[in-house]
């Protein structure tokens, strides 16, 4: 058994984890590679962490795997990206099935998706629907910010041609209408690569989470980097804009 897990308190493990995996085209760069290849070694480190938190008890995972702004990137790598998880998906799916671990996606299954990327997430979802142990949320073609504009859309699609009452909206409303209303808040947010901004992930659900942050590329990140940051998480003192319990 690894050594940071026993000192996790596994009463007070977070019930939802997000990471943004980023620094795969430095870890690619250092090593003189095409940045390409730091995508793919960034597979071995999303497994790890996958079958790390399951063996730690957590209860939902979210990780960002591209975002509404990273179609800017040269084609050729975009391409790359779109392969990239359609082939994760088909490679790694068996074994998450197997840890009982639910596959969602979250983001705009919009027509940039390829077809064939779309149809492995439906099936990656479909397989591992009625899974009750870790729920994986993969966020792809996700931005915080489309999301809150779907929801506010939502809510205007809902009332059709009737006037809306501007009292009805709220916290709430909005919540409600996020693409997975059922997902609890992120408790704790890990980015890798010493990058310290949000860029766009879980803006809405991210409000009171704890950010923990490490210089470690996303390609070298492990269970054991996850174990760390939630022993860092359990000394925290969360106050939600309240006071301390003591
Ligand atoms: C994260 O690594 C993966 C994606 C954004 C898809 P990057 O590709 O952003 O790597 P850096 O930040 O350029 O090193
Ligand atoms: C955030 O990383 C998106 C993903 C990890 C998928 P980026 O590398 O795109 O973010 P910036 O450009 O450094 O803010
Ligand atoms: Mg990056």
């Amino acid at each position: 058994m690894s050594s940071y897990l026993q000192d996790i308190d596994r009463a007070r493990v977070p019930a939802h984890v997000a990471i943004v995996m980023d620094g795969n085209g430095r870890w690619a760069q250092q090593r003189g590679l095409p940045r390409t290849e730091g995508h793919g070694a960034g597979e071995e480190a999303l497994a790890d962490t996958v079958e790390g938190g399951v063996e730690a008890g957590l209860k939902w995972l979210t990780v960002y795997a591209f975002s509404t702004e990273n179609w800017q990137r040269p084609p050729a790598e975009v391409l790359y990206l779109m392969n990239f998880n359609r082939n994760l998906l088909r490679t790694r799916r068996d074994r998450f099935h197997e840890l009982n671990v639910r596959i969602r996606f979250t983001g705009r299954r919009d027509w940039r998706v390829p077809r064939s990327v779309l149809r492995e997430i439906r099936d990656a979802e479909e397989l591992t629907r009625e899974n009750t142990g870790m729920t994986l949320t993969i966020a792809f073609n996700y931005g915080g910010r489309a999301e809150i504009v779907d929801a506010v859309k939502q809510i205007l699609r809902e009332h059709g041609r009737k006037k809306i009452r501007i009292e009805s909206l709220s916290d709430k409303a909005i919540s409600e209408r996020l693409y997975y209303p059922d997902m609890p808040d992120p408790d704790l947010l890990i980015r890798t690569s010493g990058e310290q901004r949000i860029s766009n992930f879980l803006l809405w659900e991210a409000a009171y989470a704890e950010l923990w942050f490490t210089p470690v590329l996303w390609p070298d990140f492990s269970r054991e980097h996850l174990y760390e940051a939630i022993r860092d998480y359990q000394k925290r003192s969360r106050r939600f804009g309240g006071v301390a319990d003591d």
